[in-house]
């Protein structure tokens, strides 16, 4: 099939790249210039594993194609996706300018029936807009064409993007047009050989669903913060509550790791602007709300230990920071906790000297040259004169380092581990005291 894509960012690219590599015509479309130019080249703007080699391989086949030329992608595809950003507003709700933007980029270039699909993660009622808007477009053409709006959220994780797109755990598509449901199922026919993955329901269902999945996901993570809050000034231990809740099969051991709060470009924006939507309708989402409200304490909460042990004087200190991208596996630092705990620290005097596998140039186009900041290029370059350490992110290569080595480098003896991935034990036989989330200290005996 023939397809454009709006967006070339986390989503529209691995899209673009997947719908390519099983042998579809892809077009991608982005209005940043220097983005296309570097994907013309060969190059990828975005860390995500697996992505450079699919787009590079299905580029060199002549199936990905790449402009910032509107019309050439709107004349390219029969189904036209929209994926691109949908950033907090002002208020908290999700800003639809970069969605009608391309609605009516589609309206003013169509020449024939298009499917165009939203994959960005867009408010109830957004299909609707969507439709307004090609209308309207079309109306002042004077043209008379069809076309189908249909919902297609996406659910891919960033750091595993590829696997969750070429297999994913289901599809949901909302139409109810018949030509649609024909070519979405044709579409995603290589994707769903295994046993049946589309789910077909009305548009509004489909946008909400989307919102509903990172609301379970980012309230499963707050409760087991609160949670973890309450245990430490209890005295319990939140591993071994974690443990215990979890090996019951109707709760499950996924998304209820106690740590410093979730970031990114999904969780925060989306329980945001859900609750922006429930407001909306007259409905007052109280459990919403207080997802959003811990997880803000949450993220508050390493700089809060920091400052505690330094009896609030965090002038001159320099913290080592491991992890500064929002999860392992992406250069994404869109939310992250990484960035509340900096910020706080600078406010508070403090000098940040920060490592992480992949994410060091976002930091740098996001922070700039600034004196309290250095960012070095391996993890123990940034103990080195360091005070103490606290781990924001929880990549793979931080879980188990060389503690005495730590203990040598640093100027006190303290790690604090925002996301738990150290056995209190070992950390304390090197002579450290371990600072954690939902339990109290731990000192070497
Ligand atoms: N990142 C994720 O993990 C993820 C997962 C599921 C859903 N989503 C949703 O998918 C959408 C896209 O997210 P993202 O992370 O890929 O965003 P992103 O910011 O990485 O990419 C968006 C891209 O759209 C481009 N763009 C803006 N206006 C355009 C226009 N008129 N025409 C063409 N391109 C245009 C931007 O230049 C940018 O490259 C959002 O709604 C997001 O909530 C994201």
């Amino acid at each position: 099939m023939k397809v454009t894509v709006f967006g070339s960012g986390y989503v529209g690219l691995v899209t673009g790249a997947c719908l390519s590599e099983v042998g579809n015509k892809v077009m991608c479309v982005d209005v940043d210039p220097a983005k296309i130019d570097l994907l013309n080249s060969g190059g990828v703007p975005i860390y995500e594993p697996g992505l450079t080699e699919m787009v590079q391989r299905n580029r060199e086949a002549g199936r990905l194609l790449f402009t910032t030329d509107p019309k050439t992608g709107v004349d390219f595809g029969e189904i036209q996706f929209i994926a691109v950003g949908t950033p907090p507003d002002e208020d908290g709700s999700a800003d639809l300018q970069y969605v009608l933007a391309v609605a009516e980029s589609i309206a003013e270039h169509m020449t024939g029936f298009k499917v165009v699909v939203d994959k960005s993660t867009v408010p109830v009622g957004t299909g609707d807009k969507v439709a307004e808007r090609i209308r309207q477009t079309l109306a002042k053409r004077g043209a008379d064409i069809g076309f189908d709006v249909v919902s297609n959220p996406e659910f891919l994780k960033e750091g595993a993007a590829i696997g969750d797109f070429m297999k994913p755990d289901r599809i949901v598509v909302g139409t109810e047009n018949p030509r649609s449901i024909d070519a979405m199922r044709q579409l995603y026919a290589p994707f769903n050989r295994n046993h049946e993955r589309l789910l077909f329901m009305d548009v509004r269902s489909a946008e909400l669903t989307k919102y509903a999945a990172n609301a379970m996901l980012a309230t499963k993570i707050s409760f087991m913060n609160e949670l973890s809050n309450l245990a430490e000034i209890l005295g319990a231990d939140i591993e071994q509550v974690r443990i215990g809740i979890g090996s019951d099969p109707r709760i499950g051991f996924q998304f209820i790791y106690p740590g410093c709060g979730y970031g990114g470009s999904c969780f925060p924006k989306d329980v945001q602007a859900l609750e922006k939507t429930a407001l909306g309708v007259g409905y007052q989402p109280e459990l919403l709300h207080a997802v959003e409200s811990v997880n803000h304490r949450q993220k508050e909460l390493l700089f809060q230990k920091i400052s505690a042990f330094f009896d609030g004087d965090l002038a001159g200190k320099t913290i080592a920071l491991w992890g500064l991208a929002f999860k392992p596996n992406t250069d994404d630092m869109r939310a992250a906790s990484s960035r509340t705990l900096m910020e706080a620290l600078w406010e508070a005097g403090a000098r940040v000297r920060a490592f992480d596998p992949v994410a060091h140039e976002e930091a740098r186009r996001i922070y700039g040259d600034r004196p309290d900041l250095e960012i070095v290029g391996h993890a123990d370059d940034a103990l080195d004169g360091a005070d103490v350490l606290a781990v924001v992110t929880e990549w793979i290569e931080f879980r188990s380092p060389d503690f005495a080595d730590i203990r040598e480098r640093l100027n006190y003896p303290a790690i604090f581990d925002g996301r738990n991935i150290y056995d209190p034990r070992a950390v304390n036989n090197a002579g450290l005291v371990h600072y954690s989330i939902g339990r109290k200290p731990s000192h070497p005996t």
